[in-house]
C-alpha cells in the first residue's frame, strides 16, 4: 500500500560548532539572520550556537518565531557531577527545542553509542526535539557503510518507541563530506535517504518511518542547496561552515525556498 508522506515545512540547521569566538559577533550574525530570514516563513530554521551564546542569540531573535534555538549537545543526565555538561534543564531556560546528538565531531571525542542513545532518549522525554547525526567515515566498494549507518541507527533509536520516533530527525552527514568542500551527489544524499527510511520500516513500519524527517549534511553551499533539496528529496539540510555567514546561510535558505 502506498502511504503519503506527510508534508511537511524544510527544516535547515544553522550548526555554528564552537564560533564565533565574541557574543558581539554572535549577537550581530544573530541579529542578520532575524531580518534576513523573516521572509522565509515556509521553512523551519534552527540555530544551534555554542551553548555560553545562547542567551545572547535568544535575546537577538527577540522572542520572534524566524528561527528557533538548538543544542549542539546535551547530558543525558538530569542533574548531578557532570564537570563540563549541560543539562536539559538548562537548554529549556533559552527555549531551546532541538538538540543535536551524535553529531560525528562529538564521536570522534569519544561519545559512544550508548550515550549517544541515552541523549537521544532524555531528550524527546523533555518534550525536545533530537536530530540524531550518522554517517560512515569513507566509502567502501562492498558497500559496507551500508550496514554500519543501520548499525548507528539501530543502537541510537534502541529502546524508543514509535511515540517517541515521530519526534525524532535523523540527519545523514557522511564524515568524508563535513567540512572538506565535497558535498555528497544528489543522487547519493536521495540513496542514502531511501535506505534510512527503508532501515526504519524494518524496525517500526513504512507509515512510521515516512514521519521522520532526514536532512542531509557535509559541505552544503547555496550551489548545491537547490540539487541537493530537489533531486536528493531530502527534508532539509543541516549546515556547518556556511551557517556562520549570514549571506552564505541565507542564499541556503532562499535556494530551498525556490525549489
Ligand atoms: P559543514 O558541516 O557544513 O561545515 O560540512 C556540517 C556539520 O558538521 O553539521
Amino acid at each position: 500500500m502506498y502511504i503519503m508522506k506527510k508534508v511537511t515545512r524544510p527544516l535547515i540547521i544553522g550548526n555554528w560548532k564552537m564560533n564565533p569566538q565574541t557574543i558581539s559577533s554572535a549577537s550581530r550574525l544573530a541579529k542578520e539572520l532575524k531580518s534576513a530570514l523573516a521572509k522565509f516563513r515556509d521553512t523551519e530554521i534552527v540555530i544551534a550556537p555554542p551553548a555560553p551564546f545562547l542567551e545572547h542569540v535568544s535575546r537577538a531573535r527577540n522572542h520572534s518565531s524566524v528561527f528557533q534555538l538548538g543544542s549542539q549537545n546535551v547530558h543525558d543526565e538530569k542533574m548531578g557531577p557532570h564537570t563540563g555538561e549541560v543539562s536539559l534543564a538548562m537548554l529549556e531556560e533559552f527555549d531551546v527545542t532541538y538538540v543535536i546528538v551524535g553529531h560525528s565531531e562529538r564521536r570522534s571525542e569519544g561519545e559512544t553509542e550508548m550515550q549517544i542513545n541515552k541523549k537521544l532518549r532524555a531528550t524527546i522525554k523533555a518534550g525536545l526535539v533530537p536530530v540524531l547525526c550518522v554517517g560512515e567515515r569513507e566509502r567502501d566498494l562492498g558497500a559496507e557503510y551500508l550496514s554500519f549507518i543501520e548499525q548507528q541507527i539501530r543502537t541510537a533509536l534502541s529502546n524508543v518507541t514509535r511515540a517517541m520516533l515521530a519526534r525524532v530527525v535523523v540527519a545523514y552527514e557522511p564524515v568524508w563530506a563535513i567540512g572538506t568542500g565535497k558535498n555528497a551527489t544528489a543522487d547519493d544524499a536521495h540513496e542514502m535517504k531511501l535506505f534510512i527510511e527503508r532501515v526504519l520500516s524494518d524496525m517500526y513500519s513504512r507509515k512510521d518511518a515516512q514521519k521522520v524527517r532526514i536532512l542531509y549534511g557535509g559541505s552544503v553551499n547555496e550551489k548545491n542547496a537547490r540539487d541537493l533539496f530537489m533531486q536528493g528529496k531530502v527534508d532539509g539540510f543541516l549546515v556547518g561552515g556556511a551557517s556562520l555567514s549570514a549571506d552564505a546561510f541565507v542564499g541556503i535558505v532562499s535556494e530551498v525556498h525556490a525549489s
